[in-house]
């Protein structure tokens, strides 16, 4: 079956368990420390390995000494590139944009980066292993490093790859001509520094051979893409290679890509001839998991009196690895947000020696936004208009750059919900017009919008013959909720308790689902749980109505309905009988349902995306510069709103992060020597408590139905996308200083010398 047979809306008005705020089905686990995170698998005769990171940032290895660290007892093996095992690398396509930083490890003497991994310490017990690991002497031939954007910028090169899935130039109409149309101009920089994904659970894997089979304990967004990537490795079949990972302790996309220290854990264990154990240090997160690419943005906005956009140019750069190739999509949302005939994109790549970037919640979107959504605010002070009217100006009735019509947009609600619970209507237009006792106080906006990305993936649905269910799929719980949101899906078809459901994901020998990444996991999944959940009652169903003794003996299938873990008659709830009775007689342990949705990008008739309307208040002390959010309001459109309180949970913790992006977050490279300054938690700051108001969020009521068969658009990034702008022009509505240089830190608003 295809996705399209499964796309009756069974429960539109969102009745039921779907949609309910339901507590976290492994809430319980996690704050019983019952839930077991990739490092929490025990095995017998376990050793541990632990990984040497290069002290420079580019030239080569002469050589090592490792005789005072062989001399430590209870160690196993010394690997580096003179003793490696030959590791394969796996293929990864540039021309599509495919993820890079998959180059192989241990297999040259050359140093890249500065972390960079140059060898594996593996020993009986974690403190043996750290001892030896310090004890191991390198000798370099170093060379200066390219460790400066703005440097390196006369070698800036057009990526090789396509650019979120369109070239890295693209021209719609003509942005010379629209700019001479114009009467009203924005030409500005802005930039966003490196930032670091920083999940709480580091990065761990727990790596077991058994002759040539291999069981990989990982935290991972993607345990097929674990198997894919350690089976070509290692050059075994893919179905030798079995990936575990029930819960992922935060992950922001780092954890979507199968860094090297995956392998590194399996070599280790290969050559200990042990189950191995590696967990990777803080600091070492900051060197080989990507990070979110710095950007250098041109912005040129062109528009009427009206302030009707007559021209939009968004070009720049970002930086990737000397060895690979990721570009940070900053130009993505620019090609459809807004009504513009005439539009131009162009990204430039500048190579730096630092480990290669990567997806960071909505990579493109986030820091793209903060230059649109920042040049749009100041358009409008410059037009006189509201901000929020300059947006409805150009709102876009169709996709301005597929020409699709929308499959559901409900931006207009968003931006009316948004300032009727911000209270919008009480801002003074004028910058530095209000304060707050001694503070200034500043009223910002941006728009939000991240695209509808769905996966072919499989579930597998089993109902028990005690009447409960099973359901059964490779995807991940990143702390997002899936095995919640899962168990309300299967719930909502079965007609059955949530108690009743279980939910088992994160294993390779489980139905295939891709990367728990591009807010996919819940549409992509979900759709097939309900697609399995159907196929499996249409079994149970089938066994009723065929079976002489039952009370639905010789009933149609659509007269029979089931709920509360029974099937009756639609007509008659009094002749029916619970599952359990159904499958006893039968002689049957379970009924199994499978499916399989796959999505038909290739002829797509509507342009997907979710939307939203970002609102901060921030208060500005005149004196030191000091900003702080006191309120925010996000009103989002993500489809049909599957659980209430992780759906908000969803949308918090991106404006979390965005209000992290916008006044604090930005990790610093030493120019001279490569170094990551900042390169652990006391250093490179997020916020905390104290740093977040109250967040308003409100989620509004939405099935797309042309999104994913379960009407779901995608929740786990858009809520940061806008956050910063929306900050970002609170400080400017406070101040009267533009900050085009995120984060806002207060030298920089008293750099600028305005606010006394
Ligand atoms: Mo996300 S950055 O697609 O994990």
């Amino acid at each position: 079956m295809s996705a399209k047979q499964n796309q009756r809306p069974a429960s539109k008005q969102g009745s039921g368990v779907v949609g309910q705020p339901l507590n976290r089905v492994d809430g319980r686990l996690k704050v019983t420390g019952g839930a077991r995170f990739a490092a929490e698998f025990p095995h017998d005769q376990m050793a541990y390995a632990v990984l040497i990171g290069s002290t420079i940032a580019n030239g080569r290895i002469k050589g090592f000494d490792t005789s005072a660290a062989k001399r430590v007892p209870g160690v196993l093996a010394i690997i580096t590139h003179e003793n490696a095992p030959k590791l394969r690398p796996v293929a990864t396509n540039p021309a599509e944009g495919d993820a890079a930083g998959r180059r192989v490890p241990l297999q040259s003497p050359v140093i890249y980066y500065h972390g960079q991994y140059i060898a594996v310490v593996v020993a009986e017990t974690l403190e043996q292993t750290q001892q030896a690991a310090a004890l191991v002497r390198v000798s370099y031939d170093e060379q200066p490093p390219a460790a400066d954007m703005e440097r390196e910028r006369g070698k800036a090169y057009p990526p090789k790859g396509k650019v979120a899935g369109k070239p890295a130039d693209t021209m719609r109409g003509n942005t010379d001509t629209g700019l001479a149309a114009a009467n009203v101009r924005v030409d500005e920089i802005y930039r966003t520094p490196t930032e670091h994904h920083n999940p709480m659970e580091p990065h761990a894997t727990i790596a077991v051979w058994d002759g040539d089979k291999l069981t990989i304990y990982d935290a991972t967004q993607y345990t097929y893409g674990v198997r894919h990537a350690m089976a070509t490795t290692f050059g075994v079949p893919e179905e030798n290679v079995r990936c575990i990972c029930k819960f992922t302790g935060g992950a922001f996309g780092c954890k979507g890509t199968v860094w090297s220290h995956v392998s590194l854990a399996a070599a280790a264990a290969r050559v200990a001839r042990r189950p191995v154990k590696l967990v990777t240090t803080r600091q070492q997160m900051f060197s080989n998991m990507g990070h979110r690419a710095e950007t250098e943005q041109h912005v040129v906005l062109g528009a009427t009196r009206a302030g009707k956009l007559t021209a939009i140019v968004h070009e720049g750069l970002s930086h990737t690895s000397t060895f690979d190739e990721y570009v940070e999509p900053f130009s993505k949302a620019t090609h459809m947000l807004y009504a513009c005939d005439n539009f131009k994109a162009s990204q430039r790549l500048v190579a730096l020696n630092v480990g290669t970037p990567t997806y960071m919640r909505a990579p493109g979107e986030t820091s793209g936004m903060f230059a649109l959504e920042s040049a749009l605010d100041e358009l409008a002070y410059k037009l006189n208009l509201d901000p929020i009217q300059l947006r409805l100006v150009n709102y876009a009735d169709t996709d301005p750059d597929t020409k699709l019509p929308w499959s559901t947009k409900l931006l207009k609600e968003c931006y009316r919900t948004g300032a009727e619970h911000f209270g919008w209507a009480r801002r003074k237009p004028a910058p530095r017009s209000m304060r707050d006792g001694r503070y200034l106080l500043g009223l910002g906006m941006a728009t939000a919008v991240y695209p509808v990305n769905h996966f072919p993936s499989s579930a597998r649905v089993r109902i028990q013959s005690d009447g409960s269910a099973i359901v059964e799929s490779s995807t991940h719980d990143l702390g997002t909720g899936t095995y919640t949101v899962l168990t309300q899906i299967a719930c909502e078809t079965l007609g059955l308790p949530p108690e009743r459901v279980e939910v088992i994901i994160g294993d390779t020998n489980l139905p295939k689902a891709m990367v728990s990444g591009g807010s996919s996991t819940v549409m992509s999944v979900g759709s097939s749980v309900q697609g399995a959940a159907r196929a499996a009652l249409a079994k149970l169903v089938e066994t009723a109505r065929a079976d002489t003794r039952s009370p639905l003996y010789g009933a149609s299938a659509d007269q029979i309905v089931a709920s509360d873990g029974r099937l009756a008659l639609k007509s008659n709830d009094a002749r029916g009988e619970t599952y359990r009775d159904t499958l006893a007689r039968a002689g049957m342990k379970e009924v199994e349902g499978s499916y399989d949705t796959e999505f038909n990008d290739k002829e797509k008739k509507f342009s997907s995306h979710a939307f939203g309307a970002q609102f901060a208040e921030v208060r500005v002390d005149p004196d030191f510069g000091e900003v702080r959010v006191t309120r925010f309001t996000g009103v989002f459109d993500i489809g049909r709103v599957m659980n209430m309180k992780t759906g908000q949970s969803q949308m918090k913790g991106g404006i979390i992060m965005g209000i992290g992006m916008a006044l604090m977050e930005e990790t610093v490279l030493d120019t001279n020597s490569g170094r990551l300054v900042n390169r652990d938690l006391a250093e490179y700051h997020v916020p905390v408590h104290a740093d977040v108001p109250q967040l308003d969020v409100v989620l509004l009521e939405n099935f797309d139905e042309h999104a994913s068969p379960i009407g779901a658009k995608g929740a786990g990034e858009i809520g940061i996308v806008g956050a910063a702008a929306a900050v970002a022009n609170a400080v400017y509505h406070a101040t009267g200083v533009r900050v085009r240089e995120l984060p806002i830190t207060l030298d920089k608003l008293l750099g600028k010398g305005a606010l006394a």
